[in-house]
């Protein structure tokens, strides 16, 4: 007899970057993110008691299609948490997972897809025990569990803000699991984030290599000082919805994760020519018509366009005008603030 579960879980954009780690993935400093809510992950987990323990027994399929390519990191997401999930080998496991966003559009779905994947476990803990943790014990949980399948998916959990990394300005913040950050002024509720998509590729470096050569990198210890620095002046920004103070932040917080890349050894690129374009266009506009446009970076090509809700329509007319035509094939996604994970029937 077979059980299921099923659960959407979205991606987040991070602030304050996390850009470096330790040991079990551990964030070497504290990061913040904006929760979207369009682009996510659904995520269905079947599983059936089978005989044999001595090893996993996993199927992954992505929009209905097996996907061998993908076990591997299931693999090594299991058995990071082994020691907390002590099950794992006792089941047979056909994992369906589908993203809200084409798979080749360069948005990583390491967020979504772990927090999606990590809720269905600690429900599956859930049925098998018959026990019902507390709403924020679970999520909790789940954030914890996402963490030790990649770092950013573990303040995913949350709607709006939240927080991972033990900070002193943060109670209850830890490196283990995101905290949801409750104190946002209300612009931040439904900030908009159009993702103009300038390069729908693989990434030519994983966040994972990036990661790794912040380890003997020469500014690493000043980058941690400045992100954690960050982190305690944006949380104030965040309370007093100051857009000025916030553009400065999240622009600079971008530019210097870019400017880790760019000073690695070995160093590498993530910006494309339309990266520029596209950033120099939106400053460009925001000095002649004093709007709260501001961009933001992952590891890759794509801009992340910030506003608040209020300005969408001045943001769409300078999207469709001028930006679109440095994205690939005119490609946009429309995202903003959203709220969290939901379980499904
Ligand atoms: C630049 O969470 O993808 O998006 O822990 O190795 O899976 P792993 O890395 P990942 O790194 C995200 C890096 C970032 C910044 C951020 O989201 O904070």
């Amino acid at each position: 007899m077979s059980n299921s579960i099923k659960w959407q879980s979205p991606s987040n954009i991070a602030l304050v970057k996390y850009w470096g780690k330790r040991d079990k993935q551990i964030p070497t400093n504290a990061s913040i993110s904006f929760t979207l809510k369009n682009c996510h992950t659904t995520t269905e987990l079947i599983y059936e008691s089978k005989e044999t323990t001595a090893d996993y027994d996993i199927n992954v399929f992505l929009e209905d299609e097996l996907k061998e390519s993908f076990k591997p990191k299931i693999i090594s997401f299991f058995d990071n948490i082994s020691h907390k999930v002590s099950f794992l080998k006792q089941y047979k496991f056909t994992i369906k997972t589908s993203n809200s966003f084409p798979h080749s559009s360069g948005i990583a779905s390491s967020a979504s897809g772990m927090s999606a994947l990590a809720l269905c476990i600690c429900s599956m803990e859930e049925q098998l025990t018959d026990k019902k943790f507390n709403k924020a014990d679970f999520l909790k949980r789940a954030s914890m569990l996402s963490r030790l399948g990649s770092g950013s998916a573990c303040r995913s959990l949350y709607p709006g803000l939240a927080s991972w990394g033990k900070h002193e300005a943060i109670p209850g913040s830890s490196d283990e699991y995101a905290t949801p950050f409750t104190d946002a002024h209300p612009i931040f509720k439904d900030f908009q984030d159009t993702i103009l998509l300038v390069d729908q590729g693989q990434k030519e470096v994983s966040s994972t290599v990036g990661h790794s050569l912040m380890n003997g990198h020469p500014f690493a210890a000043n980058r941690f000082q400045e992100a954690n620095k960050n982190l305690s002046i944006i949380k104030d920004i965040l309370k007093n919805g100051n857009l000025q103070d916030f553009t400065k932040l999240v622009e600079q917080e971008a530019l210097m994760l870019h400017a880790m890349m760019m000073t690695s050894d070995p160093y590498f690129l993530l910006f494309k020519p339309n990266t520029l374009q596209i950033i120099n266009k939106i400053w460009e506009y925001r000095n002649q018509n004093n709007t709260n446009f501001v961009i933001t970076l992952d590891a890759g090509a794509n801009v992340h366009f910030l506003y608040p809700k209020s300005e969408a329509t001045e943001a769409m007319t300078l999207i469709n005008n001028e930006l679109i035509a440095f994205c690939e094939n005119n490609a946009y996604i429309s995202d903003e603030v959203g709220s969290g994970p939901i379980q499904l029937a």
